[in-house]
């Protein structure tokens, strides 16, 4: 140990401890070690480490030797320099990482597709969802014509609503998503609305986020509540456009 200089025997002492602490608990006790009780532990031993090496006048001189050649030696001045910069990005690079903001789902466990209720208040009336259906499905095999053009005031009422959010390829990537937590659904996706019925997807849309139950909970969905701002008669256009625009096809019970 003689040979090596004091600084680097404290930064090796210190990391020893540190590791050492994360195996005994990962492998030992068989335990995550939280970081609050690891920072803790770890403030004492550098605490501690400190003490130990500045112990005598003269250890504590040569432990900040190093230090103290790089900032005063003129022969040091490019090392300086660059010890320097590399402090100046290190700062910064922290600082991002801990600004930045992480679009990761929070831990708690939530479900994405509640179980609807049987039944719900939407629009002031009671709707069974059981047997609720697209009042203009139906076109689709009577009246081509007509249907399309009900989709294409479906598309009308996204484009002015929904794609703010759910994205103009309808793919969950709006100018806003990026700022959303949980993310907008991705209605191409084939575990989304291919999945749903277009009974529950009336009844998502009316209620929005705040009408989730308590299953999905904690759930901070900013979907609006478009019951609000849109008619029913919207709301069952913009479901045919989803389906359409997509190519899938809603479930239903008959298949
Ligand atoms: C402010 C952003 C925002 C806007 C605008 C928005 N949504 Fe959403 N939407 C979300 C988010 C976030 C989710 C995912 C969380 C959730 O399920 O509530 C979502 C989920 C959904 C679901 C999920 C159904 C499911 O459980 O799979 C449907 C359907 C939906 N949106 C339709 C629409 C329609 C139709 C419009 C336009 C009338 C719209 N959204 C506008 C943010 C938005």
């Amino acid at each position: 140990m003689k040979s090596l200089p004091k600084l680097l025997q404290l930064v090796l002492t210190i990391a020893l401890i540190y590791v050492g602490f994360i195996v005994v608990f990962d492998y030992v006790l068989g335990q995550v070690i939280p970081a609050s009780l690891l920072n803790m532990y770890m403030f004492f031993v550098v605490a501690g480490a400190l003490a130990v090496f500045t112990f005598t006048e003269e250890g504590a001189r040569e432990l900040a030797a190093p230090l103290k050649a790089l900032v005063e030696d003129p022969g040091k001045k490019s090392l300086r320099n660059i010890v320097f910069a590399a402090v100046l990005v290190a700062v910064a690079v922290f600082a991002y990482f801990r600004a930045v903001p992480s679009l990761e789902a929070p831990v708690e466990l939530r479900t994405i597709h509640p179980a609807p209720p049987s039944s719900a208040k939407l629009y002031g009336k009671r709707y069974d969802l059981l047997t609720l259906e697209n009042p203009y499905r139906h076109f689709e095999k009577e009246d081509p014509e007509q249907f399309n053009e009900l989709v294409a005031e479906g598309s009308a009422i996204y484009i002015r609503n929904c794609q703010y959010c759910h994205g103009d390829k309808l793919d969950g990537k709006g100018p806003y998503a990026q700022g959303l937590n949980p993310v907008p659904l991705n209605f191409q996706d084939v575990g989304t609305i291919a999945q749903l019925q277009e009974s529950y997807l009336f009844w998502r849309i009316a209620t929005g986020g705040p009408g989730l139950p308590k299953e999905a909970a904690p759930w901070n969905s900013s979907m609006p509540i478009w019951q609000n701002f849109l008619s029913e008669e919207e709301i069952w256009k913009v479901i045919l456009f989803l389906y359409d625009y997509t190519g899938q096809r809603p479930r239903s019970w008959e298949e």
